[in-house]
Parts: structure tokens; C-alpha cells; sequence
């Protein structure tokens, strides 16, 4: 049977500006390229398990506008089930994304996706009920990602919170997940709000080129990742998610899932833009066998 995977979260459209200079404030530069792509944490997440061939649904919000509108169609189109993301009146999501050598800044403006309320995602309660694996991250209201984990825990579904980008989380929704994905930089944010509390053993933290590391046995181990050469990272922690949640909901060892969701950022990277490098699981599995073998 295929893992059931439920996102609940954000859907934008990523305005991406390459560029060899980084203007100051007052300045106008002339850039280098411009792409327009389908992103957002949440789409980018549901697009990664989608490829890796997990039955996905994608819970969030559009626009009543024509990003909304090519969104979805081309989220149907990489087979993730769209039934339950609600045009609302409002802009879709935008992710204005300026890419300067491999690195990349991001300014995203929520406006569909602060309709992913708690009372909406309450009206998705059976979907997310009868999923193996919940994904969330922190683009879409606090309020609905807390509701769419208590949905989850109230059902014995296994929770991934991508506390991305990261802010103040209520105790109790650390408490309620079971794998928390944040890289360094949030994971030293999440430890300033957690005091005394130990979240080590559902820590997954990831360090781009340093792989990610994981507690295992009671000590900490990390899992490197693979050497690539890289075209564009934005999207690659989604990717990362993705494929843990594909992994992990076959059964796979946490070691084993981040091995994997190593494999699938790496690939993810090769390629400009969040979803276009995504592979599918017999690019997965050929890469770490060619890995393997070198
Ligand atoms: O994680 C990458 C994503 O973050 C981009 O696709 C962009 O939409 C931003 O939200
Ligand atoms: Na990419």
C-alpha cells in the first residue's frame, strides 16, 4: 500500500531573481535571470513525497487570481490531491527570492495562506485522520498547524513539524509532534524558548553540506550528506522532509529515513528553483547505489 501522506500548509508562488550583485537599499542593479515557479513550504514538501511515490494530499489556500489557478493545476499534475485546497478571496502566496551564488534570501508575503485558519482545517479533520504521516510547517496560521497536530495525535497519526520559518511554538505543540526538522539556526532559536525541556530524541537538525544530525541510542550521530554540485539550495529542506516522511511511513529506520531525505535534497539542488530538481524514488535509489559504488 502507498504511505498517506498529509501537508497542511503553504502554497506560493516563488518570484526568483538571479543575480551576481546584491543591491543596497537605494540601489537598482540589473539582474541576471528571472523564473517564476510554484513554491512554498508546504507544496514544496507535498510535490517531494508526491514524486517519491506516496499518495499525498495537500490541505492550504489560494488565491481567487492566476497564481492560484497555475498552481493547482500544476500540482495536479505532479499527482498531488488538490480536493482540499480552498480558493479564498485574497492573493496567492508570493515569495519574492533573490538567488546570489549558491546562497538565496527570501521575503514571503502569507496573504492566502493566513486563511489556513484552525476552524478550516477542523472542516479537513477526516483527512488528516486517516493519514499515516502529517507534515506541517510554520508558513500557514500558528492556529491551524496546532489544530491539523491535534487532529493528528487525537488518531494515533505520526507528526512532522518543519519549524520553518521559525517563531515562538507553545510548549504543548513541541510535546505533541514527534520529529522536529529545524535547521541550525532554528534549532538554536527553539532551544532559547524550551529552557529545561528535552526534545532531543525528536530532533532532526539539518545542516546543508554537514548532513543532519540525530539522536540514536542516546547519542548524538550525525548523518552526512552527499557531495553534489549545486545549482540552487531553496527548496532543499523541503525536499529533505519530504522524503523523511516517505521514508519513515515505510517503516525505515529514523538513520535510514535521513540518509534518504540527505539523497533527496542532494538531488534537489542540481536544478534552479524548489521543485523543478525533486526526484522521483528510482532517481533516489540509483544515486545512493552510484554513491555506493564510487
Ligand atoms: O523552503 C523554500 C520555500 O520557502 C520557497 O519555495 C518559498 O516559497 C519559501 O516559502
Ligand atoms: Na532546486
Amino acid at each position: 500500500r502507498k504511505p498517506k501522506i498529509t501537508v497542511v500548509g503553504s502554497i506560493n508562488m516563488d518570484l526568483v531573481t538571479i543575480t551576481t550583485q546584491v543591491p543596497k537599499i537605494g540601489e537598482t542593479l540589473l539582474g541576471k535571470q528571472f523564473q517564476m515557479n510554484p513554491g512554498g513550504k508546504g507544496a514544496n514538501q507535498a510535490v517531494a513525497a508526491a514524486r517519491l511515490g506516496a499518495d499525498v494530499r495537500l490541505i492550504g489556500c489560494v488565491g481567487n487570481d492566476r497564481f492560484g489557478q497555475d498552481i493547482l493545476q500544476h500540482l495536479r499534475n505532479e499527482g498531488v490531491d488538490v480536493s482540499d485546497v480552498e480558493p479564498v478571496t485574497d492573493h496567492t502566496a508570493t515569495a519574492t527570492i533573490t538567488v546570489y551564488n549558491e546562497d538565496n534570501s527570501i521575503i514571503v508575503v502569507p496573504a492566502a495562506n493566513h486563511h489556513v485558519t484552525a476552524s478550516f482545517v477542523e472542516s479537513k479533520r477526516e483527512v488528516i485522520a486517516h493519514s499515516d504521516i502529517l507534515l506541517v510547517q510554520l508558513e500557514i496560521l500558528l492556529e491551524g498547524v496546532q489544530k491539523a497536530v491535534e487532529i493528528a495525535k487525537e488518531n494515533g497519526v505520526t507528526v512532522i513539524l518543519n519549524p520553518a520559518p521559525i517563531q515562538e511554538l507553545p510548549a504543548e505543540l513541541i510535546r505533541q509532534v514527534d520529529y522536529l526538522t529545524p535547521n541550525e539556526h532554528e534549532q538554536a532559536l527553539l532551544m532559547q524558548q524550551l529552557h529545561d525541556e528535552d526534545i532531543s530524541g525528536k530532533l532532526v537538525v539539518t545542516k546543508g553540506s554537514q548532513g543532519v544530525s540525530i539522536m540514536d541510542g542516546g547519542l548524538e550521530v550525525n548523518v552526512p550528506a552527499y557531495n553534489i554540485s549545486v545549482v540552487d539550495t531553496t527548496g532543499a529542506g523541503d525536499s529533505f522532509n519530504g522524503g523523511l516522511a516517505v521514508a519513515l511511513s515505510q517503516g525505515m529506520t529514523l538513520r535510514d529515513a535521513c540518509e534518504f531525505g540527505n539523497a533527496v535534497a542532494a538531488l534537489s539542488t542540481t536544478k534552479l528553483g524548489a521543485q523543478s530538481g525533486m526526484p522521483t524514488k528510482d532517481e533516489v535509489a540509483h544515486f545512493i547505489q552510484g554513491g555506493r559504488n564510487q
